[in-house]
């Protein structure tokens, strides 16, 4: 264990202070102080998080989905300081620019898949979403269809959460309170291979049925359809393999673009560059953002293909959208840095094969009754609880069995999520090590055993 960094007085001190004066983000508003657990981390060396207790954490997670090369990469901070000496901010508007911009947009043209070649930077996931929607609009306008305004994403998509993408995200938890949603906005079914029980090919059902919602809003209202590669929050979803495919053909028969929100998926967590290569699917635009700079820096941006740049540029006057981060020279130095990392030490290889260790440990916890799936693709991978392995019914959301796994867990030192629909979420930073590995399905297998009991004896 690494020493102490806070006394405990100073400890409670800044948890009384966080508390009273901080709104977390996804805070637990209506927690009674000492039901959710507060902790502080004070640095991170690899896969592995230390708070100020000097507490080791196997970090699951990699923080947000994001953090994939590791914490505490050195190389980095460097690359920022380099940056931010010479010069830490300057505008992007219009026809000013800085050199990591430009080198950060050329080598995403690089890495991106096919056509992919011109890129528009923002800060976040979102931010990034809302921009691929309002170019989406604008690309119809300027092809003189404006009635082309609907965006069809699917249930348990999630987009991020500024009002565009909160509405385009398919999970109603985060739409309750802050109705109404924006309008133009149409949901599909999710892809979920798992609890597919119809006839024939899983992907061929779900993308009918999202076609169908096309053809029910008309598809000549819709500009777009949004999807994520493998769904995240949503329950880490990874589609039937003819899914996408398929999904491609119905975008191109009506002529809608296809958005790939790779903003999990993209740089390298799934096992390859970016989520769609595993089905040779090409995009019209990409969303990316967390793991561009493995969260070192706020960094995200939508890439475009040629066509779709060269219809924007029949715009008359100017690109009336524009962040003051778009093109952060800071932020992007730190990309490019971060690029190069994954290159140099071969760490989208990597995910591939620590995914697959992962994914092939995970299996052994299908011996307890309560886990209904294992999946993942790459280095994102879930465990999904059921109350009923044979008819795959879910425990009463008030069961908490998720949450209990995840606390359990918590208190042996390792890090996972739970999501909504009993999923619990793992995307560890690519470095993560076997040891590790097994430590998470070690600590997993005994928070299970022990949930298990609790909910046989309470629910
Ligand atoms: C697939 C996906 N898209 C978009 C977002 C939103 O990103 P941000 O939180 O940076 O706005 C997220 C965040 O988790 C995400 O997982």
């Amino acid at each position: 264990m690494a020493n102490k960094t806070f006394s405990a007085e100073e400890a409670s001190r800044l948890y009384e202070l966080d508390r009273t004066h901080w709104l977390h983000p996804q805070g637990d508003l209506d927690a009674p102080p000492g039901t959710i657990p507060q902790l502080m981390f004070a640095s991170g060396r690899g896969a592995i998080l230390t708070d100020i207790e000097g507490r080791e954490y196997v970090d699951g997670m990699a923080s947000l989905w994001n953090v994939n090369v590791g914490y505490g990469r050195a190389e980095l901070a460097e690359a920022a300081a380099a940056q931010m000496k010479s010069l830490a901010f300057s505008s992007a508007y219009g026809g000013f620019s800085t050199k990591p911009a430009i080198e950060l947009a050329a080598k995403l043209a690089e890495l991106a898949p096919g056509e992919l070649e011109v890129t528009y930077f923002a800060s976040g996931g979102a931010e990034a979403n809302d921009t691929a929607y309002k170019v989406a609009r604008l690309y119809w306008k300027l092809r003189g269809e404006p009635g082309r305004v609907n965006i069809v994403s699917r249930i348990r998509d999630y987009h991020g959460l500024t009002y565009g993408a909160t509405s385009a995200t398919g999970l109603a938890n985060f739409w309750k309170g802050f109705e109404p949603l924006a309008p133009g906005f149409l949901h599909g079914p999710s892809p979920d291979p798992y609890r597919y029980a119809g006839q024939g090919s899983a992907g061929e059902a779900y993308v009918r049925a999202l076609e169908e919602v096309v053809l029910k809003a008309g598809a000549d209202t819709v500009a777009a359809v949004v999807v994520e590669p493998v769904q995240g929050a949503g329950g880490v979803i990874v589609p039937p393999p003819d899914y996408f495919p398929l999904l491609r053909k119905v975008c191109d028969k009506y002529g809608l673009l296809l958005i790939a929100d790779e903003v999990i998926t993209g740089f390298g967590r799934t096992g390859r560059w970016f989520a769609m290569e595993h089905w040779n699917v090409q995009a019209d635009l990409m969303v990316f953002a967390k793991g561009v700079t493995s969260g070192y820096l706020p960094l995200s941006g939508v890439m475009l293909t040629r066509a779709v740049h060269e219809t924007l540029k029949t715009v008359k006057g100017p690109f009336q959208h524009g962040f003051t981060y778009s093109g952060h020279p800071t932020a992007c130095a730190v990309g490019l840095r971060n690029l190069q990392i994954l290159e140099d030490e071969h760490l989208v290889e990597r995910a591939a094969e620590q995914g697959a260790y992962l994914l092939k440990r995970l299996q052994d916890l299908r011996s307890h009754e309560i886990v209904g799936d294992v999946r993942g693709l790459g280095l994102v991978a879930a465990v999904e609880l059921v109350r009923d392995r044979t008819t795959k019914q879910l425990f009463d959301a008030s069961a908490g069995a998720a949450r209990r796994v995840w606390l359990a867990a918590l208190e042996e030192g390792v890090i996972v999520r739970p999501l909504t629909g009993d999923v619990l979420a793992m995307s560890p930073p690519f470095v993560i090590s076997n040891e590790q590995i097994d430590k998470i399905v070690s600590v997993l297998d005994a928070a299970i055993t022990r949930v298990e009991k609790e909910l046989k004896t309470t629910v």
